[in-house]
């Protein structure tokens, strides 16, 4: 199967899906807790089951990897990685910033992407050394090159409240180092802000393959470059990366370093 035919399929899919947000959003949501600020909603496990469901009827053999529901493993080479709404918190307040994402690894290498911001109509998409496109159109990284005047972007996981992990001090040291922060809270709508050089940087330490898998593919066809946070290389099943448009990496891991105190 190439690559372009799986492209195809995750841009309808999304698209479909992200209708199921849009024809929903700015309802009173029914939520449920994972967490004491981890939640779902009622349109969260819907939008994966038609996900889902369009998978298995085209693709009954490949494997699934979807964050609501147990992974659906297969001898495939082919596995799909889904977020059915990224953003979720922001989608219970009404917080007009979420999206679906939809990607497909074969041997474990992403090599198709799609992620749809329903409100805005924007479809994000790349494949692997096809380039990276928004609505069609071709998506580069900014050329900024001095972190003073870079856009920077983070997020802060569910378990902020007890972590101890350090993005506090980087968020403020970053504060000081960058233009300005925004924390907009959909890591997928993140990294393809940062293709399309709305961003320049974005950081964050704890999130899944899901999140991540085709923002990435976007990000990096796009000329965008990551890394994990100490700078070792960074592959959607590690928790932790920074991610830029290549030109302020240097400085932000220099930023990260001094904090860490590396
Ligand atoms: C979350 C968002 C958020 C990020 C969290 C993610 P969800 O995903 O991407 O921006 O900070 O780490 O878990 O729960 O809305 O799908
Ligand atoms: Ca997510
Ligand atoms: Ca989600």
């Amino acid at each position: 199967m190439d690559n372009q035919s799986l492209l195809e399929f995750a841009r309808e899919t999304a698209a479909g899906a992200g209708e199921i947000l849009r024809s929903n959003y700015g309802r009173r949501q029914k939520i449920h807790f994972k967490g004491e600020i981890n939640l779902v909603t009622d349109v969260d496990r819907a939008s994966e089951a038609y996900i889902k469901g369009r998978i298995h009827a085209r693709f009954p053999d490949h494997g699934i990897m979807a964050e609501e529901s147990p992974e659906d493993k297969s001898p495939s080479p082919y596995r799909w990685i889904v977020d059915p709404l990224d953003g979720t918190t922001n989608y219970a307040h009404n917080y007009p910033c979420f999206c679906v994402s939809v990607g497909v690894e074969h041997d474990g290498v992403p090599v198709a992407g799609a992620v749809y911001d329903p409100l805005l109509r924007e479809m994000f998409t790349a494949t692997a050394g096809g380039g990276a496109f928004l609505n069609g159109e071709k998506l580069a990284v900014s050329d900024i090159g001095d972190l003073r005047h870079g856009l920077l972007a983070t997020g802060f996981a569910y378990d902020v409240k007890t972590s101890t992990d350090k993005n506090f001090d980087y968020f403020q040291s970053f504060v000081m180092t960058g233009q300005a922060i925004r924390r907009d809270g959909s890591a997928a709508l993140d990294l393809c802000y940062l293709a399309t050089g709305r961003f320049d940087g974005f950081w964050e330490m704890q999130l899944k393959p899901w999140d991540t898998i085709a923002g990435l593919l976007i990000l990096q066809e796009a000329g965008g470059m990551a890394t994990r946070m100490d700078g070792s290389p960074y592959d959607i099943h590690q928790p932790d990366v920074l991610a830029t448009n290549g030109r302020i990496h240097g400085q932000m891991l220099e930023v990260i370093r001094r904090v860490a105190g590396r």
